[in-house]
């Protein structure tokens, strides 16, 4: 059994980074295969909407890292999509990734577990409303049943998740597969 934990932060050591390697190690302890991808140290190009694809009927045009990726997520049994916030929603580097989704969307879809994890530095009741809504509607959309979510506010640097409980979480959460 496998997940892939997709990551969107542009920083190796930054907030986020730390919620995908307690999550890794919590998946690892349960004794699931990790593939991690990190998506803004990946060339990844945005989706041009051509439709060559035809929504999944040929390969996507395109040929860089998510030809990595995309065998990855197909032989996994979940998927982890991990972020920062950014103005409200998911960072473009991971966006970048669920965009070209779409030349695999129907075999990607259906039966598979998925989570969320996101950093913030806000801790307002609506900071991740919208990232949340967002991922619910990816997920059912998707048919992936989602399975838990690590809502990291008042994190804006690592000093700060570091003493909080939310890393503990993401273990758990990994351990729970
Ligand atoms: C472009 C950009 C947009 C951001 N937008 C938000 C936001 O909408 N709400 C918020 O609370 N924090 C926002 N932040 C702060 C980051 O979410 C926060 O610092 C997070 O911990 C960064 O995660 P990382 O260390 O994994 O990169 C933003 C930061 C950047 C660089």
């Amino acid at each position: 059994m496998k997940v892939t934990v997709i990551t969107g932060s542009p920083h190796k050591k930054g907030t986020s980074a730390l919620l995908a390697d307690e999550f890794i190690r919590g998946v690892q302890d349960a004794g699931w295969e990790t593939f991690r991808f990190d998506a803004a140290f990946e060339q990844v190009s945005p989706c041009l909407g051509c439709d060559r694809c035809g929504i999944g009927a040929a390969p996507c045009v395109q040929k860089d890292a998510m030809q990595t990726l995309l065998p990855e997520l197909l032989s996994s049994q979940a998927v982890a999509l991990v972020t920062p916030l950014y103005y409200f929603g998911f960072s473009a580097q991971i966006k970048r990734v669920i965009d070209r989704f779409y030349a695999c969307s129907y075999k990607l879809t259906g039966k598979k577990k998925v989570f969320l994890m996101a950093t913030a530095y806000d801790r307002n009741s609506w900071t991740m409303e919208a990232l949340t809504a967002h991922y619910k509607t990816l997920a059912r959309y998707m048919q992936w049943k989602d399975s838990g979510m690590v809502l990291a506010v008042g994190c804006g640097a690592r000093a700060d998740i570091e003493r909080s409980s939310f890393p503990e979480e993401a273990y758990q959460l990994g351990r729970s597969l």
